[in-house]
């Protein structure tokens, strides 16, 4: 046990498990989708509740790119749906709406309606509710490297200033902290290129829940089990 709590302000979750919950019912794929929306609603409220400033949502990788077509529209379309969700309900409750990822891959539509969500929910600052998008990891630290490149070339930086501060500002994450805790659902126990820089200390939780059926009392549990935990970060626990 640790002596002091330990400090709680981002929670990144890997929402796992929509396919099979449809299966299970004999539903299609998209249905688990829909409920699966529904769900990451209760969660921000929750979460937000709770007085978690960061929550990042890994709602479509860049490997998620190689599902059917009629599966990616659909997401498509409930993202589209997500966008006009209600401003004025978002700006009330303050929360700052940020995406990760490789937007270039996004219609049109869909990029100039997440750089609007983005722009007017800016300077809310009661949480903030990344949402990782045609994201991946690889990619992000390729992109990375790629800019720091550039950098250099132009000679705006020289080698010996890229440290992991610098690094890290070249990520999409830039000036969120690291996952505190990592959540993810449907009893599957991997990362799938998500947020491998940023994780390198973050406590792992792995539920059985399908991500449809994950709920605010399964989230307080993870987080009063997080508090238990000793994190060492390399070093020995003081006696
Ligand atoms: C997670 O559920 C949502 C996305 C990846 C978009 P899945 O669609 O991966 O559901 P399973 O893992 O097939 O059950
Ligand atoms: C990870 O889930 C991506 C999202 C939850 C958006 P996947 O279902 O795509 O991951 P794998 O294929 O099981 O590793
Ligand atoms: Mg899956």
């Amino acid at each position: 046990m640790s002596s002091e709590e330990n400090k709680l302000e981002h929670i990144a979750i890997i929402m796992d498990g929509n396919g099979r919950w449809a299966k299970k019912r004999g539903l299609p794929r998209t249905m688990g989708h829909r409920k699966g929306a529904e769900t990451v609603k209760e969660i921000c409220k929750a979460a937000e509740k709770a007085g978690i400033k960061y929550l990042t949502l890994y709602a479509f990788s860049t490997e998620n790119w190689k599902r059917s077509e009629e599966e990616v529209s659909a997401l498509m379309d409930l993202l589209r749906q997500y966008l006009k969700s209600d401003l004025k309900e978002i700006q009330e409750r303050g929360v700052c709406i940020r995406f990760i990822g490789e937007r270039q891959m996004l219609a049109p539509d869909i990029i100039e309606n997440m750089a609007k969500l983005e722009e007017e929910t800016a300077k809310n600052d009661k949480m903030t509710l990344c949402v990782a998008l045609s994201y991946g990891s690889r990619q992000e630290i390729v992109h990375a490297a790629q800019r720091l490149s550039e950098m250099v070339r132009r000679g705006d930086i020289a080698v010996d200033d890229i440290d992991e501060k610098l690094f890290s500002n070249m990520l999409y994450t830039q000036g969120i902290p690291d996952p505190d805790i990592l959540i993810r659902t449907s009893g599957e126990q991997r990362i799938s290129n998500y947020l491998l820089w940023q994780m390198a200390y973050t406590e792992f939780f792995f539920t059985d829940a399908l991500w449809p059926d994950f709920n605010e009392k399964m989230l307080l549990e993870i987080i009063d089990s997080y508090k238990s935990r000793e994190r060492r970060y390399g070093k020995i626990k003081a006696e």
